[in-house]
């Protein structure tokens, strides 16, 4: 089955801040970015991958960290104002002969190959899966006025993350019908669920971060230095 990967990373990384964008910044002497790709191509479980950037960056892109670090991508696209914007260009470009679509964030370098494994084969037998870790801590439901609260069933409770994989023709249905009314979900998941459509959650692990803020930055420096990484050295 080909296997193609979306790499949304043409976030502002407002949160983050700074000078350049998160995805480019650099840990441990390689871009965040860079280390995202080589862990995907890495897994051995994808055959293309489209990069989604902002508008206007494909050629610094393909420059400064695909040539400059030997990291290939199929296709270099211009994402939009959010992230399923994003997504949904990088499906439009994403090849023909694409049976399972995996949507993995540009800012989450830790992917590990057999989560990246399991969560293609549990989208290729049910349609759709998401990576995610259960939730540790108590979870509450604020009123806007920040005084009534409500506490969710932890048990119950899962933070997604990426890899969200899917069958290609129901991701395409879940981005067209999204878009025919004017849904804007977080995430590809929310999309196909409200469709009705199960998700299988595949268990990840709290490594598997998200370049957030200048504080998780820190956090992957650590866990880099625990996996015993050399400065220059893949991941
Ligand atoms: N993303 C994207 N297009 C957007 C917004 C986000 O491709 N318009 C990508 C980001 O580049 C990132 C992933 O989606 O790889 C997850 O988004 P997030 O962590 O929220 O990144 P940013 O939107 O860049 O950060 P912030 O929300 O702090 O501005
Ligand atoms: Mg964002």
């Amino acid at each position: 089955m080909h296997v193609t990967a979306i790499v949304p990373a043409a976030g502002g990384g407002r949160r983050f801040g700074g000078a350049i964008p998160k995805q480019y910044v650099s840990l441990l002497g390689i871009p965040v970015l860079v280390r995202t790709l080589q862990a995907l191509w890495g897994s051995g479980a994808i055959d293309s991958l489209v990069l989604v950037v902002p508008p206007g960056e494909a050629d610094r892109c393909r420059a400064e960290i695909l040539e400059r670090h030997g990291v290939r991508a199929g296709r270099v696209v211009s994402g939009g104002a959010d992230r399923q914007a994003s997504v949904h260009a990088g499906l439009l470009a994403a090849p023909e002969a694409a049976e399972i679509v995996l949507v993995h964030d540009g800012a989450r370098p830790f992917i590990r190959p057999e989560t990246v494994w399991a969560a293609i084969r549990a989208a290729v037998s049910t349609g759709a899966a998401v990576v995610a870790v259960a939730v540790t801590d108590t979870i509450k439901l604020v009123s806007p006025d920040g005084h009534r609260l409500e506490t969710l069933p932890r048990e119950r409770l899962w933070a997604a993350q990426t890899p969200q994989v899917f069958r290609a023709a129901l991701l395409r249905e879940a981005h067209s019908r999204a878009l025919a009314d004017g849904f804007r979900g977080t995430d590809d998941c929310a999309l196909v669920e409200r469709m009705g459509h199960p998700v299988h959650v595949v268990p990840g692990s709290a490594e598997n971060l998200k370049i957030t803020t200048p504080e998780d930055l820190a956090r992957a420096e650590q866990i880099l230095r625990a996996r015993g990484t050399r400065a220059g050295a893949g991941p």
